[in-house]
């Protein structure tokens, strides 16, 4: 019975935060500009954010802020060449506060300008527009590096139907992987909070009462 009491409160924390989970989308390639779109957005932990990429053929990588166009060892999503009738995606969960730093590995974008911030502080030295400013000043060889070999985040050749979520380090469980291919226009909604996780929750909510 006491540790139904500590466990109760748990769950109700997992439950809540489960639901309360926001995703946000990060368009690339605009209009066929080098963009993402927004740039610098504010999320919190357990949020998603999914890139879709409309044009071109771009890349979501993960960078640090002091060396913006090279790939840190984090997230990337791999070439994700657009196709009139199929956006590729791809969706990374938040699982800091700190800011994440990122760019497009495609050669010489990320030079142009082509980066994004999550969580960039607004004031300081470490603001989006500071970033942006330092990829600029990359000497253009040096984003040949960036993003596209690699393992991990294998950029699907079918684009959409295999997006996935590659968190920046948590592992986001099976549920993550149960994305539906979005058909061009709709935002594919990938909840780490599975419905069978929220299923779960909800057993052992009557299971404890
Ligand atoms: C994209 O182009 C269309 C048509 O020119 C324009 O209406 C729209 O504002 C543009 N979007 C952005 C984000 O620039
Ligand atoms: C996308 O860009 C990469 C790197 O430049 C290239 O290897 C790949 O062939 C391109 N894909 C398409 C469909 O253009
Ligand atoms: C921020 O930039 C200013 C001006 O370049 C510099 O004096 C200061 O030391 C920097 N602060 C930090 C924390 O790097
Ligand atoms: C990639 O980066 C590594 C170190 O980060 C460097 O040793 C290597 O020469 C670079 N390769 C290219 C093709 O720029
Ligand atoms: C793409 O889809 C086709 C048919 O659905 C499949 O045969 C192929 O293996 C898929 N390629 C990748 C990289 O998933
Ligand atoms: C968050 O992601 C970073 C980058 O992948 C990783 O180093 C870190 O361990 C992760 N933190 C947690 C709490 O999962």
């Amino acid at each position: 019975m006491f540790s139904n009491l500590i466990a109760l409160p748990l769950l109700i924390t997992a439950l809540t935060s489960c639901l309360a989970q926001t995703t946000h989308t990060i368009t690339v390639g605009t209009n066929g500009t080098k963009t993402f779109t927004p740039t610098d957005i504010q999320a919190a932990i357990g949020d998603v954010v999914n890139f879709q990429f409309v044009t071109g053929n771009h890349t979501a990588t993960q960078s640090t802020f002091a060396v913006p166009c090279t790939n840190n060892g984090g997230f990337k999503s791999g070439f994700k060449p657009a196709s009139a009738n199929d956006i590729a995606t791809f969706a990374i969960m938040v699982n800091t506060t700190d800011p994440i730093w990122g760019y497009c590995g495609q050669v010489g974008h990320c030079q142009a300008g082509m980066v994004f911030a999550i969580n960039a502080p607004e004031t300081g030295n470490k603001t989006f527009a500071a970033f942006q400013s330092a990829a600029m000043s990359v000497s253009a060889g040096d984003g040949s590096n960036s993003s596209s070999s690699g393992s991990g985040t294998s950029a699907g050749a079918n684009g959409s139907s295999s997006s996935l979520i590659s968190s920046a380090g948590m592992s986001t469980g099976t549920g993550a992987a149960s994305s539906t291919a979005a058909s061009a226009g709709s935002a594919s909604t990938l909840l780490p909070c599975s419905a069978s996780m929220v299923g779960a929750l909800l057993a052992g909510f009557t299971w404890l009462l």
